[in-house]
């Protein structure tokens, strides 16, 4: 589009950065164990959109650019910022189990690390690695709960180890990204993306067990889709707005700031997960890489079909019973697909985009900024 004032690639900014993302997640995830080490990273084989990452570095770039806060106590902490944090500093432990087994041998990448013509800082990418690593995990488990069949059109690692490999290989990378997070000597840092992982069970639990509607014919009411948008935020914004924030914190950034980039980053999570919903009635399985369609079969009712309701009351007994009874399924999808629920889901994606742009505007032009400003239009036309 000629008119459009955004020519950057979002990716091509932190592309740098991007290139070393994945190698170094693997070392975080070394294991002694050869089926544990390959169960850890099975998900790092495949091309995930690491969406989380590139969020972190694009706003590790465009804050660096923003007023810094006073260090007044923090003269300590901000010298040991200056530090490169070496990859081979964050598992300085060998693994008893494995005799001559020293993930720190095979780390190769320490000019990554090196500040020499970036202003990102070391800790910055690391944060970067550790959402990535939280955000892995959790899929690792989501897969078991879900029972899914693939997941970047791969077999899921629920499907290519079991369910008990895959739960482990899950506790393990939270393990890790513990330590890398504890390595970075942010006790604000720290306690977010600690929240962010309590936050994740938070979110998955209420689409487990849902307290709102659990009789059954359930009413449908403005709360219906407070909770929706409650439990989207736990499970899918907090860790993108959480990590934002991070990002802004561990460049000394001021508290307006720290602000700016958590909200965007709330609002951007909301319009991902809100798209997200949408993809699962409107693209193929092919398409997605997973397989299309699964929430109704799961029992979850989302944004579409939750709008779907609002005009359409028959839907509560359908909701109630979780779309279990034969053709529920398919009569919940004829009347999302007659219904605005689709629309309006796009419609309410677009106004939490439009906040997240809205919520960077005072930050001073720069690529990095344009990357994050390109990512929410990224987010309203992906199709996987
Ligand atoms: C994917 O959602 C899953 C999540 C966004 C989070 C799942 C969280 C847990 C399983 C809690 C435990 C996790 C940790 C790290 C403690 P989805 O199933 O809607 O998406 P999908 O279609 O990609 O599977
Ligand atoms: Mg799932
Ligand atoms: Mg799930």
């Amino acid at each position: 589009d000629p008119k459009s004032p955004i020519a950057v690639d979002p990716f091509q900014t932190v592309a740098k950065e991007m290139k070393f993302l994945t190698e170094n997640i693997r070392q975080l995830l070394g294991s002694g164990h050869p089926t544990l080490d390959t169960v850890a990273k099975y998900y790092t084989q495949s091309e995930g959109k690491y969406v989380r990452p590139m969020l972190v570095l694009l706003m590790s770039r465009a804050t660096a650019l923003t007023p810094k806060r006073c260090r007044q106590n923090n003269i300590q902490k901000a010298e040991s910022m200056d530090q490169p944090i070496s990859p081979s500093d964050i598992l300085s432990d060998e693994n008893p189990s494995a005799p001559g087994y020293s993930p720190l041998t095979s780390i190769a990448n320490d000019a990554a690390y090196g500040r020499e013509d970036s202003e990102i800082l070391p800790s910055q990418r690391r944060l970067a690695e550790i959402t990535e690593l939280i955000h892995t995990a959790s899929l690792l488990h989501d897969d078991v709960i879900d029972h899914s069949q693939a997941r970047r059109s791969a077999p899921s690692a629920n499907i290519a180890f079991g369910n008990k490999m895959a739960v482990l290989a899950g506790d393990f990378l939270l393990g890790r990204a513990s330590v890398a997070l504890a390595r970075l000597r942010d006790p604000e840092v720290t306690e977010l993306l600690a929240t962010v992982i309590a936050n994740l069970v938070e979110g998955e639990f209420m689409q487990l067990k849902n307290t709102a509607r659990d009789e059954q014919n359930p009413l449908w009411t403005e709360d219906t889709v407070t909770y929706y948008l409650q439990k989207t935020y736990l499970k899918s914004a907090s860790l993108i707005s959480k990590s934002c924030r991070a990002a802004a914190l561990l460049g000394q950034s001021k508290p307006e700031v720290v602000e700016a980039a958590y909200a965007y980053g709330k609002n951007l999570g909301l319009a991902f997960q809100l798209v997200d919903d949408m993809l699962d009635y409107t693209v193929s399985g092919e398409e997605l890489g997973k397989p299309a369609g699964a929430d109704l079969e799961l029992g979850l009712a989302t944004a579409p079909l939750l709008f779907a309701w609002k005009d359409n009351k028959d839907l509560g007994a359908l909701v109630g019973r979780k779309f279990s009874k034969k053709g529920d399924v398919q009569k919940a999808r004829e009347l999302v697909a007659q219904s605005s629920g689709l629309e309006q889901t796009r419609a309410l994606a677009q106004e939490y985009v439009s906040k997240a742009i809205e919520a960077i505007s005072a930050f001073p032009e720069s690529d990095a900024k344009n990357g994050l400003i390109e990512m929410c239009t990224k987010v309203m036309k992906r199709r996987k």
